[in-house]
């Protein structure tokens, strides 16, 4: 979606990613250029544009959630990087250009990634505004509980463990609920706790989160089986070629297309007790439902 304040957004997380990642030419150059190389330069920045937002929607200064939109698209980096690795989706392509592992090599592909996740902590934990230390701990609290085991981490395990099988629904839900929907869930949360948001805004943040994240897998699947790679910048075809449990694979595209709308206009409705500074977000989740990469 074109709004300005959007774009703003997206060009303001660039630059800040750009002066808290460790220059490339930083001993040893090699780790430094290879997480540079798939942080910047490519990517949507939902998850810190999402931050951002929701800092502003809870009453606080977009600002002052920079750092918590950087740690989450380096820790994004970070989830992909890992996900493309031979051992893993075993992809060549990503945002546009060859995987990390494809330029860089495996054993530095696995350490960039490392690095990013350790790097994105390191820039909330150094970086926090004066004044909002309890928010930054908390919003802390709110990242790693979402990377972890029963998060992110634990999301991944269960989609590798999923290749080849039939899987219900309701357990495809679970795997999308934490291998996608819990860090971008944590990014709205994260951007309200820092924005001071009460009680009532952070719940609807959270069930917004949730629906959104959910769609945003979806979409994901759909556009792995309908769109233009060119414009996708990934491969199409790579769950089919891995046998992956999908949305599609399970419903049909037909279906997966409508639950996908299903779940935004789910995510449109949590929004309603905030009121016209929910609008924006409405807006975004209209766009993931028509996205094209
Ligand atoms: C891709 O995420 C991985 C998923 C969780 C579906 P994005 O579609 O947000 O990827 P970028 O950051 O825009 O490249
Ligand atoms: C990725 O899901 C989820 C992550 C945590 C990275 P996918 O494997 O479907 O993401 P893409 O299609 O490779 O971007
Ligand atoms: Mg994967
Ligand atoms: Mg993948
Ligand atoms: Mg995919």
């Amino acid at each position: 979606m074109n709004r300005p304040e959007l774009q703003f957004y997206k060009e303001s997380i660039e630059e800040a990613l750009d002066a808290y990642l460790p220059s490339s030419s930083c001993v040893p150059e090699k780790i430094h250029e290879a997480m540079r190389y798939s942080v910047c330069g490519g990517g949507k920045r939902i998850r810190g544009v999402l931050a951002l937002i929701a800092c502003e929607v809870a009453g606080g200064r977009w600002q002052d959630a920079l750092p918590a939109a950087c740690a989450l698209e380096m820790i994004h980096a970070y989830s992909l990087i890992h996900d493309d690795l031979p051992c893993m989706d075993d992809d060549d392509l990503r945002r546009g250009k060859p995987t990390n592992h494809r330029v860089y090599g495996e054993a530095i592909a696995l350490l960039a990634g490392d690095a990013l996740l350790t790097h994105g902590i390191a820039t909330m934990v150094n970086n926090i505004p004066a004044g909002l230390e309890g928010a930054y701990h908390r919003a802390l609290q709110e990242l790693v509980e979402a990377i972890g085991t029963q998060g992110m981490i634990g999301g991944q395990v269960l989609d590798l463990a999923a290749e080849g099988k039939q899987l219900t629904l309701e357990e495809l839900n679970l795997i999308y609920r934490w291998k996608t929907g819990a860090l971008i869930r944590a990014a709205l949360r994260m951007g309200g706790l820092i924005g001071g948001g009460e009680q009532w805004v952070l719940e609807a943040l959270t069930q917004y989160g949730e629906a959104l994240g959910l769609a945003f897998q979806i979409t994901d699947d759909l556009l792995d089986l309908e769109a233009d790679p060119e414009i996708l910048g990934k491969m199409v075809g790579s769950d089919l070629k891995k046998q992956k449990a999908t949305y599609p694979g399970i419903v049909g595209n037909d279906e997966a297309h409508r639950l996908a709308m299903a779940e935004i206009m789910r995510a449109c409705t949590a929004l309603a007790p905030l009121g016209e500074s929910g609008k924006v977000l409405i807006e975004l989740a209209e766009a993931v439902l028509k996205r094209n990469h």
